[in-house]
């Protein structure tokens, strides 16, 4: 694939169909920035009248074009553009950027899709529409009609939205960072990002990838792509348009805890993309995870001089998840010659207001030669003391120095002077912020890339699930049209899952009651069964925790004159004998298909206030053993799970389980939407579970796969 779409960041050949005389025209804008950026290929303008546009000569049509044009950008109005798409297809142009609006965006969805269907017969794949064009500095070429200089770097951008895009061009020119490509991807009726992440891995230009993202389409391949790319560079995404639809849809808990906003959010981690929600954080970070070395360990120090931005630091350190060192001795050891005999060499390291440009130096050179130190927070106040000319030189010839080995992040704070060092800093490269929080947050977006999730080993499903019997379940259900299971369907589906519902079974007298009872164990449960009485317990249907034979025997005797009584008429099919959940800890577990990601998973806290609660986290399937522990890990009250007040850690290996059963169950089944645990009974360490209420609903068949 990386092969296939290189064509498209370097193109031989461009051609620009609607290039204009006029300056003030897109078409026009396109062929001056392609030739202003030094592209090296060959430049065809396309315009029906001829002449010549920017000194170019005109061909009057692609077809006209006797050269191997990889890349035609298409400028002409919507009512055109189709006409013109058609002809760079059956000429065979490779990629078409078409620049037009009034697509899809405007209600013409069916004129798009068929332009894109007619290019994908011939082998055309199309960007956009809608778009600004493309940015490639790899062979560079400004294919666009945002800003003209665009200066070359590390950081590649694709973006959903035009305008933001162009925005973060500007921005990036003025905050001297450098893109090594943009690429407007708009309607996405053809590309989309999980098309352009795999030449963006392999480029060596590129050292970050931040994406500006507003809808899915296809989450399962993007998923796929950037489980790839992550391990080999970051990935950084701005999502907006926190819709929601999934919720609106959702027809059990799991749908309704599924905002699309917070699956989005934990698939993203468990991609090991860093999900940021502004501009400028997203930009801070990527040049800084572009541009700073890996940390060898988790070792932070803090140095300044001031206690109460060291503090404000030590704040952050811990929400941003950076660790700070703590070995009291190696830091004074460290330390002592460094700093003042009234400051602390304890993390933060102050070397008081008192300290000098030298004493930054000092205390910087020695973290920076220890072992034991992996970061650097460098902070400071204004103070008369620090002069910020030689201030300046010496944070950058520190930032030089540690550029190799020591990821260094830098804060100075106060009036004018403290603002003249930063200024001057930052365009050079250094991560220098006017803020302790943002430079403790690029740090702890070092530190998040670091921890993403492993590499996913082999997806594992339960080898001793009945995939037969599940789907006979499914069928007979659907054979009867209804979009959900009954009780003894689940029950059975359940079982043929390897998800434990509590042991029951249907008694026909009273022997066959206690010999159920004494197979399932005491204490147990009795409840009448018969289609004439829903409301069981109103009519006194239901005995509980039946501790031994002469209760069960009494109970039985109670249950059958009880419903007779008030219910004279009913037919009582049995009694049904189960076993009497002994109480644990209550979770709750489901899968179930999202609209973007295709099937995810859920776990988190049970019971009936679980929708008050919202203790849940999810996770794209499929997943190994490893990533579901990460999220049922990420769920708040986790700690439940490890034993609390004296009491012992749970069978969490069991909730694993029982987490990649229900997703293998609905991955394999693409008549289920939804299947729901809950509670899922969680006792001690090898003790297991007890899925107590289990709910599957089926796809709606007319839904086309969407829940
Ligand atoms: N082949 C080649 N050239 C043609 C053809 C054709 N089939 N038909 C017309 N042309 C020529 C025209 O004659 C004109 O050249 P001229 O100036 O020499 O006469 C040129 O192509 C452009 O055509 P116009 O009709 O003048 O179209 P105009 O430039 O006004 O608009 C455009 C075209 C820019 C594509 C417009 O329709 C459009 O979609 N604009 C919005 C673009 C946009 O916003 N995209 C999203 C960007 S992201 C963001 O939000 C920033």
């Amino acid at each position: 694939m990386a092969e296939d779409i290189r064509r498209l960041f370097e193109p031989r050949a461009v051609a620009i169909v609607g290039a204009s005389r006029n300056p003030a025209k897109i078409g026009h804008k396109l062929v001056d920035n392609i030739l202003a950026s030094g592209y090296k290929g060959s430049v065809y303008p396309v315009n029906p009248s001829g002449g010549t546009v920017l000194d170019l000569p005109a061909v009057p049509s692609i077809d006209a074009i006797d050269d191997d044009v990889d890349l035609a950008c298409i400028a002409i109005p919507a009512k055109f553009a189709g006409e013109a798409v058609r002809a760079c297809a059956d000429r065979g142009v490779p990629y078409v950027a078409v620049i037009t609006s009034g697509f899809a965006e405007v209600g013409a969805l069916a004129e798009e899709r068929e332009m894109v269907a007619y290019a994908a017969e011939r082998g055309t794949r199309i960007l956009g529409p809608n778009i600004f064009g493309i940015y490639s500095a790899a062979c560079s070429m400004n294919a666009t009609f945002g800003p003209r200089d665009i200066q070359a770097g590390n950081i590649a951008i694709i973006t959903q939205s035009g305008a933001l895009g162009i925005a973060m061009m500007g921005k990036t020119r003025a905050e001297n960072i450098g893109v090594s490509a943009v690429v407007s991807v708009g309607n996405k009726a053809d590309i989309a990002e999980a098309d352009l992440l795999s030449y963006l891995a392999d480029d060596p230009a590129t050292k970050a990838i931040l994406m500006y993202v507003e809808g899915i389409q296809d989450g399962e391949r993007l998923v796929r792509e950037l489980r790839e790319v992550t391990p080999r560079k970051p990935v950084l995404v701005i999502k907006s348009g926190r819709s929601r639809r999934g919720a609106l849809a959702a027809a059990s808990h799991t749908g309704s805890l599924a905002g699309a906003d917070e699956v989005f959010s934990d698939v993203m981690r468990q991609c090991g993309v860093l999900r940021v929600d502004t501009i400028a954080e997203a930009l801070n970070l990527s040049k800084f995870l572009a541009t700073s070395p890996r940390p060898r360990g988790s070792n932070a120090v803090i140095i300044t001089n001031g206690g109460g931005i060291g503090v404000m630091a030590a704040d952050a350190a811990e929400r941003f998840g950076v660790g700070l060192y703590d070995d009291l001795a190696t830091l004074n050891e460290t330390f002592s010659d460094a700093v003042p005999a009234f400051g602390s060499t304890r993390n933060p390291v102050d070397i008081t207001g008192q300290g000098t440009v030298d004493d930054y130096r000092r205390s910087l050179d020695a973290a920076l030669a220890s072992e034991d130190i992996h970061s650097v927070i460098c902070l400071g106040c204004e103070t008369a003391l620090l002069e910020p000319e030689p201030l300046t030189r010496t944070l950058e010839s520190v930032a030089q120095r540690a550029a190799s080995d020591t990821p260094v992040v830098m804060s100075f704070l106060g009036g004018a002077a403290m603002d003249v060092v930063v200024e001057e800093l930052r365009p050079r490269g250094v991560p220098i912020y006017g803020d302790v929080y943002e430079a403790v947050s690029a740090l702890g977006a070092l530190y998040a890339y670091e921890r993403r999730p492993a590499t996913m080993t082999a997806p594992e499903t339960p080898a001793d699930i009945d995939g037969a019997a599940i789907r006979e379940v499914v069928d007979s259900a659907r054979a009867e049209e209804r979009g959900f299971l009954l009780a003894h369907e689940t029950r059975a589906l359940a079982i043929a899952a390897g998800i434990r519902p509590p042991a029951s079974a249907v008694a026909s007298s009273m022997q066959d009651a206690v010999r159920h009872a004494e197979a399932i164990g005491y204490p147990v449960v009795l409840k009448v069964v018969s289609r004439h009485i829903l409301h069981k317990s109103d009519v006194g249907g239901i005995a509980l925790d039946l501790e031994d034979r002469g209760e069960l025997i009494a109970a039985y005797e109670a249950i059958l004159h009880r419903c007779r009584q008030a219910v004279p008429h009913a037919v009582i099919d049995g009694i049904e004998v189960s076993e009497m959940v002994r109480s644990g800890t209550e979770t709750i577990v489901g899968a179930r298909r999202d609209p973007s990601f295709g099937p995810v998973v859920m776990c988190g806290l049970g019971g009936v206030y679980v929708e008050v609660m919202k203790d849940v986290a999810f996770r794209a399937y499929p997943l190994d053993r490893a990533e579901a522990l990460t999220m049922i890990k990420e769920v708040r009250s986790y700690p439940l799970l490890l034993g609390v007040r004296g009491e012992s850690r749970k069978d969490v290996e069991a909730v694993v389980d029982a987490v990649l059963r229900v997703g293998a169950v609905l991955a394999a089944n693409p008549d289920i939407s939804d299947i729901e645990i809950n509670p899922l009974v969680v006792y001690d360490e090898g003790e297991g579970t007890r899925a107590v209420d289990v709910r599957v609903i089926l796809d709606d068949p007319g839904s086309g796969g969407d829940a």
